[in-house]
């Protein structure tokens, strides 16, 4: 008789909302994904390097030049220097990433505190490295740290702490003086720090990412990770990163190599080449989302959802109490999907312990204009 590893894991709503969206027709802003492609020259690119013979494995660290321009854009963007040799590594995706973080440092019985909501392939790696992930809500309504119940929850086993900013799937920002408080209150601890910044050029309103990679003392003992899926608009794939000081990226690299051993040869290759050639796509990535946020804000205001605009990410939460407050967000998030033609994410699924209370739902605005405009349509009509 089998007996799972992972009892707790099922189908994920991700999957279920996007099948849902699929049978039924309905706008796909559930998942997390953008309904464009990628820039033309990047795509191009990668067709041209498959058929140059770039089709064998790469290095096990990731292709050199592609770890360059991770360094380059490191240094550019928060003013440290790390090595592409040592500190860079490339990986397929940024849950691989996450996964062989966790795997390099976690042990039977270390605590791992994550925040709640907070994104579902956290939990699952830490299991199976046999440590226990200890849940602490972010404060409602803005989805902030309260820093006592963080000190009260750390204890002697406590092996490591999980960041996301921005974050999915509140578009919550911290900011450079909460990383001074997460330092003073771990200074002492050996404590590691996995900072999940997929969402790291996705952050509005002149607002500055607040890295981890910007923190001295911080990065010492962090592992950052990102994704070029999420910031080429290139989701499938699945390629990231990680950059951690060389005795953690030693760690790292020893579970990478036999998770996967490599990232994809021909994408590397591409990445590294657009990465080089257009710069400015990242300067310009928050103003093409800000200005996707604030149409379907601004259409979105006919409505009777309510919100606060997200200050980071792909992603707009909004509050459905004045239209049906006696469903549930999973029943509303179906309701919505069926009746209306708007898939939509419960943010329930990303806690533990859900508020009772709650009635949000996540919209991913990834998507083109047209699409926004009729989902806008199709909400504004409820
Ligand atoms: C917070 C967060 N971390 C990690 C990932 C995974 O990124 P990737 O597709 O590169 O594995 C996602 C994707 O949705 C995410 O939202």
């Amino acid at each position: 008789m089998l007996i799972s590893k992972l009892p707790n894991v099922g189908t994920t709503i991700f999957t279920t909302m996007s099948q849902l969206a699929a049978q039924t027709g309905a706008l796909n802003l559930s998942q997390g994904f953008p309904d464009f492609d990628g820039p033309d020259a990047l795509r191009e690119a990668v067709g041209r390097h498959v058929m140059a013979g770039h089709n064998q494995y790469a290095p096990m660290t990731g292709l050199p030049a592609l770890r360059d321009q991770v360094a380059i854009k490191v240094a550019s963007l928060y003013g440290r220097q790390v090595s592409a040799d040592s500190e860079v590594t490339i990986t397929p995706g940024a849950t691989q990433a996450i996964f062989c973080a966790i795997h390099a440092v976690i042990r039977p019985g270390d605590e791992v505190i994550v925040f709640d909501p907070c994104y579902d392939s956290y939990e699952p790696a830490m299991e199976l490295a046999g440590g226990l992930c200890i849940h602490q809500p972010l404060s409602l309504p803005d989805f902030t740290i309260d820093w006592q119940k963080l000190a009260d929850a750390i204890t002697p086993r406590t092996r490591m702490i999980v960041l996301n900013t921005p974050h999915n799937p509140s578009g919550a920002l911290i900011d450079l003086a909460d990383l001074d408080r997460l330092a003073s209150l771990i200074r002492d601890k050996d404590i590691y720090l996995l900072s999940d910044e997929v969402y790291e050029h996705l952050v509005f309103d002149g607002h500055e990412h607040a890295s981890v990679l910007r923190h001295e003392e911080l990065y010492q003992r962090a592992f950052v990770v990102s994704s070029f899926g999420k910031t080429y608009h290139v989701t499938g794939w699945k390629t990231g990163y990680v950059v951690a000081p060389a005795a953690l990226s030693t760690e790292l690299r020893k579970v990478h190599q036999y998770v996967s051993f490599t990232g994809v040869t021909p994408l590397q290759w591409a990445l590294a080449e657009f990465m080089a050639a257009h710069p400015e796509h990242l300067s310009e990535l928050a103003g093409f989302y800000q200005a996707k946020r604030d149409l379907f804000c601004d259409l979105l205001a006919e409505s009777r959802f309510s919100f606060t605009r997200a200050a980071g990410t792909y992603f707009q939460l909004a509050d459905y109490s004045e239209i049906r407050p006696e469903l549930d967000d999973v029943a509303m998030s179906q309701w919505l999907t069926r009746e209306h033609g708007v898939a939509t994410i419960p943010i329930s699924v990303f806690y533990q312990t859900p508020p009772a209370e709650s009635r949000l739902v996540r919209f991913c605005f990834a998507k083109r204009e047209e699409t926004l405009r009729q989902a806008a349509e199709r909400l504004c009509a409820i």
